[in-house]
């Protein structure tokens, strides 16, 4: 039997969103941020939807490999670069650009080029600039260009860092990262790259060679108090179910675990096959968003694991087997992010593995 949960990625918004961050990187290379199963919309779709990407950004060496045996030919980064050996030869191999972020990392790097093939290393050292979570100082960034660069494996040795407040308007500490990175990248002896998707569309920071948006792609908004749908983002993916069951609840009587909610008068609900095991938020609280036949309808009483409740009061036309839709078309990921007290990256990447997706690869007509 399907499942009557589904997301449904659609790869042409996904491409008009790549279009338009390509559009404000002004020449800029880009290279999409696909990381965790690339924001929950699936990375090898995904990767192979936006073909003439300039490269890919990964988190780790895994998905970095994954992404080369699925026969991805750009350069690819892996952010948080390896931490063995094994990994390191590994990267050299499937020729896999290495984020460098720490002193160990350089360590190791130092430690084995020498059993590596010439040219096969290509590095990027992130630098501390306000972020305070990875990353190396200015200071030893400079030292680690000069000895890296002697090194006959290394091909390239780019710099990168990442903004820690970009979705704030004019937030002081943009600024600051702005200008400390400014300074180290007068140095560069490769790439530089600052930019997520928060950076690219406020332009707050416009001389990196290569930006790294991530959400954007994704058609959720990278910037607080602006609607993705105000930043010409259009959703990719609509997480989507079906009502299972329309009943009446006597007034006073409870609603779930916890009867956590009471109807204070006669109520009609509808119960929607979708739950906490699908990655629908258990926290989001009675009154978040829920779209049904087209009309906006809340949740009521706790989230279980394959149902939730919707109120039905204002929506006496819906009947079992319709269409509910979460979030995507026509109901923002990030209103219901904010009515659950997250983000829409959390709602997005947490999509579990049972939710089947189906990909819409040609434009509606
Ligand atoms: C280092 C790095 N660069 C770029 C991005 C993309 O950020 P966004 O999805 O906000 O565009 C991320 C995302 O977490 C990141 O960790």
């Amino acid at each position: 039997m399907q499942r009557l949960v589904k997301a449904t990625i659609d790869l042409p918004a996904l491409r008009r969103n790549y279009a338009l961050a390509r559009c404000r990187a002004d020449g800029r290379q880009v290279w999409p941020v696909v990381k965790a199963d690339a924001y929950g919309h699936g990375m090898f779709e995904v990767a192979r939807a936006l073909a003439d990407a300039d490269g890919f950004c990964v988190a780790d060496l895994d998905e970095g490999l994954q992404l080369r045996v699925a026969g991805i030919t750009q350069p690819i980064l892996v952010i948080q670069g390896v931490h063995s050996g094994a990994g390191l030869a590994a990267a050299a191999e499937a020729g896999l650009t290495l984020g460098v972020h720490g002193t160990e990392q350089l360590e190791l790097i130092e430690k084995d080029a020498s059993k590596l093939a010439s040219g096969s290393l290509r590095l990027w050292l992130k630098i501390e600039t306000g972020m305070h979570r990875l990353g190396l100082e200015a200071e030893k960034t400079l030292e680690a260009q000069d000895r890296l660069s002697g090194l006959a494996a290394v091909a390239e040795l780019g710099l990168m860092t990442h903004f820690a407040c970009a979705d704030s308007a004019d937030h002081p500490l943009t600024e600051a990262q702005a200008t400390a990175f400014g300074r180290v990248a007068l140095s560069a002896k490769g790439p530089t790259s600052a930019c997520n998707s928060a950076a690219l569309l406020t332009g707050c920071y416009r001389n990196d060679t290569v930006v790294r948006p991530g959400i954007m792609l994704y058609g959720a908004s990278p910037l607080l108090g602006r609607s993705a749908a105000g930043l010409e983002l259009a959703p990719v993916m609509t997480l989507h179910s079906r009502i299972l069951a329309v009943k009446e609840v006597p007034a006073g009587c409870s609603v779930g675990y916890g009867a956590s909610w009471t109807a204070s008068e006669d109520t009609r609900i509808g119960i929607v096959a979708v739950g906490y095991g699908d990655g629908y938020p258990r926290h989001a609280p009675s009154g978040t968003p829920v779209r049904v036949d087209g009309c906006e309808v809340h949740t009521l009483g706790r989230v279980s694991m394959d149902s939730l409740t919707v109120d039905l009061r204002r929506a006496a036309q819906v009947r079992v087997g319709d269409e509910v839709v979460l979030w995507g078309q026509g109901l923002a990921v990030d209103e219901v992010a904010t009515a659950a007290g997250t983000i829409g990256y959390e709602l997005l990447t947490g999509v579990s593995s049972r939710v089947p997706r189906e990909y819409r690869v040609a434009e509606a007509t």
